[in-house]
């Protein structure tokens, strides 16, 4: 068996032989299939502008330089990949990490709290964490109640519509749920917004090539977008495909030491698959499982280390937020393998190797 990731694309030959036809085209970087491509998405997101960008990291600075001023203080996770946060210190603004709930989201109770004590907080950056999407009920109750921006990194959720919220961006990493190599793309129904951005991303410059602003060289390829628009087809197939993986583990996994994040969804488009396992009633830690499975060739990861604890983010003296449940929840959270290519016979092999190691494990266990 071929080692399994946590995470892969799904390239097939009509994705290639696209691709090669662009290859031999006359456009390779900015031409048609940049729009084509935007047009897909922002339709799917039932948005009115979108404005392509090389990454998902692109895509969450622009947007924070759009949104942001410098010193504006803003509401996020800290369980979310580093670029979500880092997003707001390129706009030389201010994160404040707000605890997580059980299903590995911000808690947009706690937001509230924080926003009922302090009307100087100007946005919260929000991340549909593994695939769940955000309850968007409450994220319009919050902007309708304070007067606050609102961006959603929709990196793991590529269709969910843009309802309340200002800004949502995306990524089309190959683990995420289109790939377009690199590549990551901003939806707003805000046409100031959009103009800004889409100048931004262009070095700062105006469709008649003035420089208004110090801008990036942040724009999509031609080549990208080809791939793009070829996997944009199959979103709805992919999005079923990890359904089912999901279906399948939670299964699996019922009365065991296993706990999925949370029960089987369909508001959920499973970009990781997260279970929670108590290791302080085991004799075995996070890190050897990750080994010991790597040693069976299967590999999980780890989503999120807090932000906040990473070191950088420690120097500039965070770290010691009151956030109980996200500490409990690193100390629990792993990815298994979840993505359309894998097959029935490599979702069993993970699901008998995991139990495997427990199924030993447990007569080894402090309480058992
Ligand atoms: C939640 C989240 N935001 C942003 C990003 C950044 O996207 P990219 O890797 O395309 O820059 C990622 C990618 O890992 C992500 O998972």
């Amino acid at each position: 068996m071929n080692f399994i990731p946590y995470g892969k694309q799904t390239i097939e030959e009509e994705d290639v032989s696209n691709f090669i036809d662009t290859l031999k085209s006359d456009f390779l970087t900015t031409g048609l299939k940049v729009n084509e491509f935007e047009r897909e998405i922002y339709e799917v997101s039932n948005a009115k502008y979108c404005v392509s960008v090389s990454n998902g990291t692109a895509a969450l600075h622009l947007s924070a330089l759009a949104l942001l001023n410098e010193g504006d203080k803003v509401l996020t996770t800290p369980n979310s990949f580093i670029a979500t946060s880092n997003s707001i210190l390129y706009a030389k603004a201010i994160p404040i990490f707000v605890d997580i709930c059980e299903d590995g989201s911000i808690d947009l109770d706690l937001c509230e709290e924080i926003l009922k004590k302090d009307a100087t907080i100007k946005a919260i950056f929000a991340v549909s964490f593994s695939g769940k999407i955000l309850d968007k009920k409450r994220l319009q109750e919050l902007k309708n109640t304070y007067t606050i921006k609102i961006l959603e990194d929709n990196a793991h959720t590529l269709g969910v519509k843009l309802t309340y919220s200002d800004i949502s961006t995306f990524s089309f990493h190959p683990v995420k749920h289109i790939a377009t190599g690199e590549g990551g793309a901003v939806v707003t129904n805000d046409k100031s917004l959009y103009e800004k951005i889409k100048m931004l991303r262009n070095h700062g410059q105006d469709d008649k090539h003035q420089m208004l602003d110090l801008g990036f060289n942040y724009r999509l390829s031609d080549i990208s977008s080809t791939l793009g628009l070829s996997q944009i087809k199959k979103l709805g197939l992919f999005i079923g495909k990890r359904q089912e993986v999901a279906k399948r583990y939670d299964k699996a996994f019922e009365n065991t030491i296993v706990k999925p994040l949370y029960k089987f969804t369909e508001t959920s488009l499973y970009h990781l698959y997260v279970v929670r396992i108590d290791f302080s009633k085991l004799d075995i830690s996070k890190n050897e499982l990750i080994i010991k499975m790597r040693e069976k060739k299967i590999g999980l990861q780890v989503h999120y280390k807090p932000i906040n604890k990473q070191p950088y983010y420690k120097n500039l003296g965070y770290g010691s937020e009151n956030t109980p449940m996200m500490d409990k929840y690193f100390q629990e959270c792993l990815s298994l393998p979840c993505y359309p290519l894998l097959s029935e016979d490599e979702q069993e092999y993970v699901i008998k190797s995991l139990l495997e190691v427990f199924s030993k494990r447990v007569q080894g266990t402090r309480n058992a």
